[in-house]
């Protein structure tokens, strides 16, 4: 069972400009909660409790007000400042000693999946400790991700990065699970042309030892990211329509740590108490009391 998790909530923001000028893109609301919520909730559901959260330098300090050392929720946080945007698999050389060659999940601070049975789906791949296994969804704009070529059997033969005559639509999303070899793998990797250590090469590297297995997201699942003015409107937009028609909400992080039993009832009230003018906080007193209504 994987038992460590890096949240990777760096980078530079530069396509929410100004939005970002001032604080990082992963604190942004997503209608009523911000942005790192729903990543951090995905690996919470796949069973994790340990996690290296990845700033840009000066923003730390903002996070740990958020979520502090995540006792609140059950969970153990540490942190670490990425210096410069240098790749996402950049976070396995910063999380080397963190991880100590234990396997581990990695996931983008600003992705969001949705699904039903995510939590199976998840609990699954980090049930998993040989090999990587990574997600695939079907996109209409392939040439802006990691992007699989499958042979005539659907077996995948190769992931490129940003095609520009990409061979499918069927993108690697930002959620990752790896065994307790990607930092040393990543320490051999060479940077690429735009001088970052891709992701896309450590998944290669697995895919060229038969050790990757590709999970496609079929339809039920949403896999949106907050990365542009447009894309962060739209993903609470989605996140307000299906939390409102269901009555249920999408990425609590305090209903999902009560729900995997990483706390209990009286913590989820004593949670509840500070927010309980909020529609937010109410939300919390009823999964307290009757869960999942
Ligand atoms: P991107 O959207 O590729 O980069 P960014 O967040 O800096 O935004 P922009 O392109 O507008 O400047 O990053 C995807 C996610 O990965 C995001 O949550 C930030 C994170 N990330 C890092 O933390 N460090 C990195 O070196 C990279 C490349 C990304």
């Amino acid at each position: 069972m994987i038992r460590k998790g890096i949240i990777l909530a760096g980078g530079l923001g530069t396509r929410l400009h100004p939005l970002t000028l001032a604080t990082s893109k992963q604190l942004l609301p997503v209608y009523d909660k911000p942005l790192i919520y729903y990543p951090l909730t995905a690996l919470m559901l796949g069973g994790i409790r340990e996690y290296l959260i990845i700033t840009a330098p000066g923003e730390a300090d903002q996070f740990r007000r958020l979520l502090g050392d995540g006792r609140k929720w059950g969970i153990e946080l540490s942190y670490a400042v990425q210096d410069r945007p240098g790749g996402i698999a950049e976070a396995f050389l910063i999380g080397k000693d963190y991880l100590a060659g234990h396997p581990s999940a990695l996931v983008l601070g600003d992705n969001i999946f949705y699904g039903t049975n995510l939590r199976a789906v998840l609990h699954e791949a980090a049930a998993q400790v040989a090999g990587a296994t990574v997600f695939a969804s079907w996109v209409d704009d392939p040439e802006r991700y990691g992007v699989i070529e499958f042979d005539a059997t659907h077996q995948p033969v190769r992931i490129v990065e940003k095609p520009k005559a990409p061979k499918s639509n069927w993108a690697v999303t930002g959620i990752y699970f790896y065994d307790g070899r990607a930092s040393d793998v990543v320490r051999e990797l060479k940077p690429s042309a735009r001088g970052e250590l891709e992701i896309t090469d450590l998944n290669q590297w697995y895919l060229t030892r038969g050790e990757l297995q590709v999970v496609r997201f079929g339809r039920g699942y949403a896999w949106l990211d907050a990365g542009t003015h447009d894309s962060l409107l739209e993903a609470s937009q989605f996140i307000h329509v299906v939390e409102k028609r269901q009555g249920l909400k999408i990425a609590c992080p305090e209903e999902v740590a009560f729900v995997q039993g990483f706390i209990d009832a009286e913590q989820l009230l004593r949670l509840a108490e500070p927010m309980k003018g909020t529609g937010y906080g109410q939300y919390l007193i009823r999964q307290a009391q009757q869960p999942g209504t």
